[in-house]
């Protein structure tokens, strides 16, 4: 793929970049989406399975459902885009990955400064007193609870209706009006606060880069699409910008 003299001049004399990163970054590693085509939104009712009250009127289902995705997470690899943020976390002094994602696939793949605003699926916790939950779960022995409270035991995720985690998105509000680069990659841009934050870049002068298959309703407000898979485009960058600078 081209990138445009505009993006690869602004990187190159960048300092302080911002990535939001959504389920379409690890599309490729096979964790299934939440909207479009084969999203799991498409075959699973969030109302069933994503929020407290379905936690309260039946926790064995919201957990099969958990222990479901958790097995298959746990089965696949980072693909080559996490593996190129990796890379371009590398290239600026200040550098945050913000991301929506569960599925701690950025950390495996050696991501340093990585912001979850949704939690991580591989962490449980207290469903009433919060207190972190560092045994294993088996389904077959039934809910563990909680040792403080004796509080049936949940995954760390944010479900709908909750708060997202108040360090995590206070710190990803200051990183995003702080940046001079801002990508949103393998979102659709739908799900408030995180869809807020590139208006919030870009309304304190951030460059923003959209990389998707769609567009979204960001897509006109950004100053670049990058259409297409992640997991091409995001290496392709790399290899772009590491020529642009040595020809500086
Ligand atoms: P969505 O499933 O809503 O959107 C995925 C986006 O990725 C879409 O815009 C696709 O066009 C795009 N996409 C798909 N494959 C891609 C690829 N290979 N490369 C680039 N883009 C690709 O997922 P999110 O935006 O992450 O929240 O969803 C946000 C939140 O909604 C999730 O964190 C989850 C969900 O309900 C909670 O569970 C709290």
């Amino acid at each position: 793929m081209e990138f445009s003299n505009r993006l690869l001049k602004r990187l190159s004399v960048a300092y302080n970049v911002v990535v939001l990163t959504g389920a379409g970054v690890s599309a490729a590693s096979g964790v299934p989406t939440f909207r479009g085509e084969g999203g799991l939104w498409k075959k699973f009712r969030p109302q069933e399975l994503a929020n407290f009250e379905a936690f309260s009127r039946n926790p064995e289902l919201v957990w099969e459902w958990y222990d479901w995705r958790r097995k298959l997470i746990k089965n696949v690899r980072p693909n080559l885009a996490h593996y190129a943020l990796v890379d371009l976390e590398k290239r600026f002094h200040d550098f945050f990955l913000i991301t929506q994602n569960v599925d701690n696939l950025h950390q495996k793949a050696g991501s340093q400064k990585v912001i979850e605003l949704h939690g991580n699926i591989m962490r449980n916790k207290c469903a009433n007193c919060g207190e972190p939950y560092t045994g294993e779960i088996s389904l077959k022995g039934g809910i563990p609870s909680c040792k403080k409270c004796n509080g049936l035991i949940r995954p760390d995720v944010v479900w709908f209706g909750e708060m997202l985690p108040k360090h995590e998105i206070l710190k990803a509000q200051e990183v995003s009006m702080g940046c001079e680069v801002f990508f949103s990659i393998g979102t659709s841009s739908l799900v408030e606060p995180a869809a807020s934050l590139p208006f919030m870049a870009k309304g304190n002068g951030a460059y923003v880069v959209e990389i998707n298959t769609d567009t979204t309703p960001l897509t006109d407000a950004a100053d670049e699409l990058l259409a297409g898979p992640a997991d091409k485009i995001l290496p392709d960058l790399i290899i772009s910008l590491e020529k642009y600078s040595q020809n500086l």
